[in-house]
């Protein structure tokens, strides 16, 4: 059955729309107010998930239920939209922005069970069509896919940070387009980083059918209120290891045909799933701490990464905890690895409260220097793949 979202201050339609799902149905009273956003409806749903169908009761407010269904429309085409309502009223302005289906307030449960099917299986369509126009989360199928993967040769580089923030602001300039997993298998807090509790992990998703099924992947993704979709690492450390490199490759395979970012964090050094990672990456981007044994770990690492055939053009290289007062040159970490870096990101107090909190840096404090340089190479990052599809 289908997962379904309903807005409705009316405890009938709520029993009825219950009944017609078999339970896999969560109610949301919207009071006077419908969001204007579907990422924020989602939200407040307190799902994890995106839904398959989303009911919006229009009785009240016909406008604001035809913006909002027309953002689904843009934004999350995998989700089918019917609204409750006037259909003499509502049908042309409905059609116009994409909504399944018009049906009045006095409709049964049975009613609403046969809509409910058709929906479903014409969302259903609507994603699995091969080179269609829109995948589950709104990113046109045929779109080359840019794959971030972060690394660093030592722990505590910065690698977390940046790759959430990385990929909060890729998702919050078009939401649905950006999937965050989380390679640190054993330890990884990607989770605690963005505040959220996954339903499933990484171990769920590579173990299941999602390696072979978008809408199974889609239902293993937990979604993060930014827009953000994201593959959370495993609870238990050892179950981890149960995680492969081949599997890692599938997945990233899986996810680069669904979204048009998909960002990596990953586990300090080169394993096994970083090496199978960095084969399916488009962008790597390695971060070290600004000191002289930071970027003597990096020169190891971007000479194993050169010797493997790894290291390509698209590489960014960025130094974290920059100190004017540390007695260390840009120059002198470029000499010492020879090659260029792209960014250095200063020490920030805003980053550790951001991480302590919850709040992805770039929504908690915009304006702070280091979210300033993210935000930088998230241009960068926007601007090649505005080239690849030229
Ligand atoms: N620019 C910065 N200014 C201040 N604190 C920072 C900065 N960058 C990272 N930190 C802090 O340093 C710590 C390590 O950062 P982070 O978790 O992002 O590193 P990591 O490379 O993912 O570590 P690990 O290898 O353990 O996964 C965190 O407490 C984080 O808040
Ligand atoms: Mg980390």
């Amino acid at each position: 059955m289908s997962n379904v979202l309903l807005t409705s201050d009316s405890r009938d339609m709520h029993e009825k729309v219950l009944a017609a799902s078999d339970g896999a149905c969560i109610a949301l009273g919207i009071g006077s107010e419908l969001p204007t956003e579907p990422a924020e409806l989602v939200a407040r749903s307190g799902q994890q998930t995106l839904p398959d169908v989303v009911i919006l009761d229009a009785t009240v407010d016909p406008e604001g239920a035809l913006g909002l269904a027309s953002r689904f429309d843009q934004e999350l085409p995998g989700t089918g939209v019917v609204l409750i309502g006037d259909p003499h009223a509502l049908a042309i302005p409905a059609l116009r922005v994409g909504v399944r289906d018009v049906l009045p307030p006095s409709t049964d449960a049975a009613e609403l069970r046969s809509t409910l099917h058709r929906v479903h299986a014409a969302v259903q369509l609507r994603r699995m069509s091969a080179g269609a126009a829109a995948s589950p989360f709104g990113a046109p199928v045929h779109v080359p896919a840019r794959v971030i993967t972060v690394l660093s040769p030592k722990g505590g580089a910065g690698k977390t940070t940046l790759a959430s923030n990385l990929a909060v602001g890729l998702a919050q300039a078009a939401p649905g387009s950006t999937v965050l997993v989380d390679l640190d298998v054993q330890f990884g807090d990607i989770a605690t980083a963005l505040g959220i509790e996954p339903e499933f992990t990484l171990e769920d998703v590579v173990h299941g059918a999602a390696l072979r099924d978008p809408i199974a992947l889609k239902t293993h993704l937990t979604l993060h209120e930014s827009g953000l979709a994201l593959v959370c690492a495993p609870e238990n450390p050892v179950a981890a290891d149960s995680v492969t490199p081949e599997q890692v490759s599938a997945l990233l395979m899986m996810l680069a045909s669904q979204f048009r970012y998909v960002v990596v964090d990953t586990a300090a050094g080169l394993d096994p799933r970083t090496l199978a990672a960095l084969d399916r990456t488009t962008d790597p981007v390695l971060i070290t701490t600004f000191d002289v044994t930071g970027a003597r770990g990096l020169r190891k690492e971007v000479d194993t990464l050169r010797e493997l055939g790894m290291l390509n053009s698209a590489r960014h290289v960025v130094l974290n905890f920059a100190d004017p007062k540390g007695g260390l040159t840009v120059s002198d970490v470029e000499a010492t690895i020879r090659t260029r870096v792209d960014a250095t990101l200063p020490i920030s107090r805003a980053v550790t409260t951001s991480l302590n909190t919850g709040i992805p840096l770039l929504l908690q404090r915009p304006k702070d220097p280091v979210a300033k340089q993210v935000r930088q190479l998230i241009a960068h990052f926007q601007q090649q793949l505005t080239q690849a599809l030229s």
